[in-house]
């Protein structure tokens, strides 16, 4: 287990570079995300207060609080206290699978981006109750994080699982798998490196086939078959997953890898 020890500064000492400044006027980027209720029970709030420390990686922010300054690259072998293969998961919501895959994987190190915060004290508290040592946890979007703190080829894996929806075709703009963002996580993985997705909603499953199965840089690792990856063995039930298939929504996963 862990000590409640801070982690201390995990990013490497490098010259900071300009902070963008926007004109006024000019609209912000779109976000896969939207401020929520930061709101927590008092009892989690302590819990929070106690534990942060010894999980959550603290980096320099531009101007929103789940931003991600450049020219600040993480230090990943002081983050974690060790060199492992790096895997990367994008939104672990409460931490329910993320929990579960780093239990079943100790030989990884997990580098976690939540920005809803309730949902990264929670995560923080099943690490600390299960005594889990490979994870750290960046309450920041995972765009920055993937772009200022990790360079190229540097992730063995990344997970995506349930992405929000954002099923409302007005609100697709807003999904976080399209080009641009496939670009930036081949990017980042190793060549053999491989990415692993899983959604409910059938019509994002399908964007999420169009944009990867084009992709220049990544292979679909069932194509032999029908394209659909069979389940991730060791990826929990999350209540996510479990309201989707009440739902009668069919969970579909994906699997690529990095050529
Ligand atoms: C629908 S939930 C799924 C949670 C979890 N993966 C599961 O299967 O239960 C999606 C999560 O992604 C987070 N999220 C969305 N966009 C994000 C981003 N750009 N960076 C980090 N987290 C993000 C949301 O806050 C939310 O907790």
């Amino acid at each position: 287990m862990p000590g409640l020890r801070p982690l201390g500064r995990v990013w490497a000492v490098t010259e900071p570079t300009q902070q963008p400044v926007r004109a006024p006027g000019v609209q912000r980027e779109v976000t896969s995300f939207v401020r929520r209720s930061t709101r927590m029970r008092p009892v989690h709030l302590r819990a929070w207060e106690r534990l942060r420390h010894a999980y959550v990686l603290e980096v320099p922010q531009r101007a929103s609080s789940t931003s991600i300054a450049p020219g600040h690259p993480l230090d990943v072998v002081a983050a974690f206290g060790r060199t492992a293969p790096l895997v990367v998961e994008i939104g672990p919501g409460t931490g329910e699978s993320l929990v579960g895959m780093a239990i079943a994987r100790p030989e990884i190190d997990v580098l976690a981006f939540e920005v809803y915060l309730p949902g990264v004290a929670r995560t923080v508290n099943r690490l600390h109750e299960t005594g889990v040592v490979n994870v750290r946890l960046l309450q920041s979007d995972a765009v920055d994080g993937l772009r200022h703190l990790l360079g190229p080829g540097s992730v063995e894996e990344v997970w995506t699982f349930f992405p929000d929806p954002w099923p409302k075709a007005r609100h697709h703009k807003r999904r976080l798998v399209d080009r641009a963002f496939a670009d930036l996580v081949a990017s980042r993985l190793r060549p053999g490196g491989s990415w692993r997705l899983a959604t409910d909603w059938w019509d994002y499953a399908v964007q999420m086939r169009a944009v990867l199965d084009a992709h220049p840089d990544l292979v679909n690792v069932d194509a032999a078959a029908d394209g659909w990856a069979e389940r991730c063995s060791d990826r929990p039930l999350t209540r996510f997953e479990e309201r989707g298939i009440e739902a009668g929504r069919t969970v579909r996963d994906l699997h690529y890898r990095r050529r």
